[in-house]
């Protein structure tokens, strides 16, 4: 019957039977923040997946514009529109992955920690909405500062009872994406073959490019892999000062957070994967959470791969790190304890 799932249709004089479901089959993501700068290339490259059946578009403001713009592209996710804190269940229930672009960016002269009193609230509130609706969701935290907000998240789902430290992840994909671009860029590597590590956090000196660890292997003298480390650890300011008041990274993040999306949705299907990502880890003594290369599996993170052999210079900026990382980890455990 025209009630049920299939439409009977005449077609000249054969008789076609067209079906029709109404939940499309591949996992559903839900991207918060979907209306800003990296929230809407972020949407057209998960729309472009062709690995996710559901994207669910959420913000503030502006998701019914965004939705009907992807919606027409003749792929096969299906993009639905969720506006403002009464929609936001709708949006998150039967999300297997939970994006989180949502929250303000920093202007010229801004540290990413100064963006910590507008977008800890924004965070918090999110995530417990996905404690309450999705628990068993991976969330990928690209919101700024990092080395805080995912300690927030953290601290929402333990209040919740409902915390898997394997399934919350810090985004820091795009240092290792610019680390990769400008190695490549230096050493007339094949860029679609060059890796390197980045571990520690995502804010300046917490973050720590491994330029021992580049494979395949290259060779920096002592005065290329200073000014090269500072390039990488500023590289998000360089942006900054570019876009001169209008914000900051947005389709290199985009770019970043797709890959990153899509290795966990690769992981939940049990095609194991290897990215860096800012988590739960003890992979460093003196810092609860960590950026190192970690393997994704269908619950999250499977192991944490660790730091690897570091040369001196390498555990030098790894000590450095861990003053701010650690004040940016309470900063964070506080603001939701308090
Ligand atoms: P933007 O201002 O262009 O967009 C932010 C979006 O969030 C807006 O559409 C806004 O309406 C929405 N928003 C605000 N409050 C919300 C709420 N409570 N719920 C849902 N949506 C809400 O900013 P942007 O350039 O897209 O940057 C977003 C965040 O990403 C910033 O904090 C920025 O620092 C961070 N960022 C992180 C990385 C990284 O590597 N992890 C890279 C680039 C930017
Ligand atoms: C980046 O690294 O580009 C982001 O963290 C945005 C910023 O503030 O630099």
């Amino acid at each position: 019957s025209m009630n049920g799932r299939t439409l009977m249709s005449m077609l000249g004089n054969g008789v076609r039977f067209v079906s029709f479901r109404s939940k499309h089959s591949g996992p559903k993501v839900a991207l918060l923040g979907a209306n800003g700068g990296i929230g809407q290339p972020l949407g057209l490259l998960l729309k472009i997946n062709p690995n996710i059946g559901r994207l669910a578009l959420y913000d503030i403001v502006g998701t019914p514009g965004v939705a009907a713009d992807l919606s027409h592209i003749d792929s096969p996710a299906e993009v639905k529109a969720f506006t403002g804190p009464q929609e936001l269940q709708k949006a998150l229930e039967g999300a297997d992955v939970v994006v989180i672009p949502a929250g303000v960016p920093r202007k010229p002269g801004m540290t990413r920690d100064d963006l910590f009193n507008t977008n800890a609230g924004i965070v918090r509130d999110l995530c417990e909405a996905v404690a309450k609706t999705c628990p068993k969701a991976f969330v990928a935290i690209i919101t700024n500062p990092v080395n805080s907000t995912v300690p927030i998240a953290s601290e929402v789902f333990k209040k919740h009872n409902v915390y898997d430290p394997k399934r919350i992840f810090g985004v820091t994909t795009l240092d290792v994406v610019r680390a990769q671009a400008f190695v490549s860029t230096m050493k007339g590597t094949d860029v679609s073959k060059t890796t390197v590590p980045v571990i520690g956090g995502h804010a300046g000196v917490t973050i720590i490019p491994l330029l021992s660890q580049v494979k395949p292997s290259v060779k920096f003298s002592d005065s290329e892999v200073k000014p090269l480390t500072e390039r990488i650890q500023d590289a998000g300011t360089e942006v900054v000062q570019a876009k001169a008041g209008a914000g900051s990274a947005t389709l290199s993040m985009a770019f970043a957070g797709e890959r990153f999306v899509n290795a966990l949705l690769k992981g939940l299907k049990g095609e194991k994967q290897v990215q860096c990502a800012y988590v739960k880890s003890d992979a460093v003594q003196g810092v609860e959470y960590f950026s190192t290369p970690i393997e994704l599996g269908p619950n999250g993170v499977e192991k944490i791969l660790g730091t690897g052999t570091l040369n001196a210079f390498e555990k030098q900026l790894v000590q450095s790190a861990i003053p701010e990382l650690k004040s940016s980890i309470e900063k964070g455990v506080k603001f939701v304890k308090k």
